[in-house]
């Protein structure tokens, strides 16, 4: 275990926005989290704030508290038949590695999730998902140490409420009160592709890949191009990527839309409810590829915030709520950040 005092996060938040916390503690194990908890973090100053690679966060300020960073990258194999596999991962894996692990053992259903930044514990909070595949789809069970008494506690599937970029872990009475250690996720032996979502068939086929007869690498190579061509690269350009999530209407506001532009994109959730992307939204308003200041919308993908170098927390959340603003004014629709503001 390793506690650093006074500590710059910059490294440790992908929109890379320069602040401190007063400690932070990176663990190696899960005795060493619950023995912190146990003991009430007695040695640190509260509040405590359990991050991965902070690509999901915006801090607005220093962090007047005590930040955990976890060190479990433990991959184990639970049960397995012919068919399916069960593995545990540690929560302080990073995702993109674990993906690639499992596909290189011939366990398949993560493909899809290719190059998604962040940790295997904050895949199963944010339930992360792209190109047709939510990471919800193969979690079998979530590890969790209570950071109040230090107890284990684990949840089924079932009890983790999932729906699109949403888990029981963002609700106020679960939130900070869990840490998660690791994760049980269901694969398969057998490879089916998930070529559904528009643009993959497109890129295997330039790419000269008979779409009949794709690999798991095949598919995760094409994933990452796309993302690459799409959304910029954090290391280069801070962001965290998608600012904000895709708002879900009622189908009667919906109706109203089209009326008024007849090609808006749109994808049926229920009987009720068409999820509209935020990204065709926010570039109706003008808003793509513009800057405000420090703070900037991609060129590429709209629903991208940027830090065009030295932003502050202020500046992104400025320009965040002008884009809703405008959005609200023009459409009647309010859209909500993914990203989590951190004061
Ligand atoms: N669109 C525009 N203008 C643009 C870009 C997109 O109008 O400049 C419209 C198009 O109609 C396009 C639609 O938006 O068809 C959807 O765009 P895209 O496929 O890029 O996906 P998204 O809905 O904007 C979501 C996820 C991404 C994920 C992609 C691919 C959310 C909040 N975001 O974006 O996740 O990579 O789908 O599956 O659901 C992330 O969460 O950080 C993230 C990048």
């Amino acid at each position: 275990m390793q506690v650093k005092q006074n500590y710059s996060l910059l490294n440790h938040n992908t929109f890379a926005i320069d602040v401190r916390a007063n400690v932070v503690i990176s663990y190696d194990n899960e005795e060493e989290l619950k023995e912190m908890a146990r003991d009430g973090f007695s040695n640190y100053p509260r509040p405590i704030l359990h991050i991965g690679h902070g690509s999901n966060l915006l801090f607005m300020n220093d962090f007047e508290g005590t930040v955990l960073l976890s060190n479990i990258t433990t991959i184990e194999v639970l049960r397995e038949d012919d068919t399916e596999i069960v593995v545990r991962a540690g929560a302080g894996l990073t995702m993109d590695d674990f993906i690639e692990h499992c596909i290189g053992q011939g366990w398949y259903g993560l493909e899809n999730l290719s190059l998604i930044p962040g940790q295997v514990g904050a895949s199963a909070v944010q339930n992360i998902g792209a190109y047709g595949v939510e990471v919800c789809d193969h979690i079998k069970r979530v590890n969790c140490v209570s950071l109040t008494d230090g107890k284990e506690i684990s949840f089924a599937r079932e009890e983790c409420d999932y729906a699109y970029r949403h888990s029981i872990f963002k609700t106020p009475e679960y939130r900070g009160a869990y840490a998660v250690v690791s994760v049980e996720f269901s694969l398969n032996k057998r490879f089916t592709p998930q070529l559904a979502y528009g643009g993959i068939v497109k890129s295997l086929q330039g790419e000269g890949i008979d779409i009949n007869n794709v690999s798991a690498k095949q598919l995760r190579d094409v994933i990452i191009a796309i993302r690459n061509d799409k959304l910029p690269d954090p290391k280069v350009q801070g962001n965290a990527g998608s600012f904000f999530m895709n708002p879900i209407v009622r189908k009667e506001l919906f109706k109203e839309i089209q009326q008024k532009y007849i090609d808006v994109p749109h994808y049926t959730i229920d009987e009720q409810h068409v999820k509209i992307p935020a990204a065709w939204l926010i570039e109706q308003c003008g808003w793509k590829g513009r800057s405000h200041g420090k703070a900037g919308v991609h060129h590429k993908q709209p629903l991208v915030l940027v830090n065009m170098g030295g932003a502050r927390g202020e500046d992104i959340k400025a320009l965040a709520e002008e884009i809703q603003r405008d959005v609200n004014a023009r459409f009647g629709i309010r859209i909500n950040a993914e990203v989590n503001y951190i004061y």
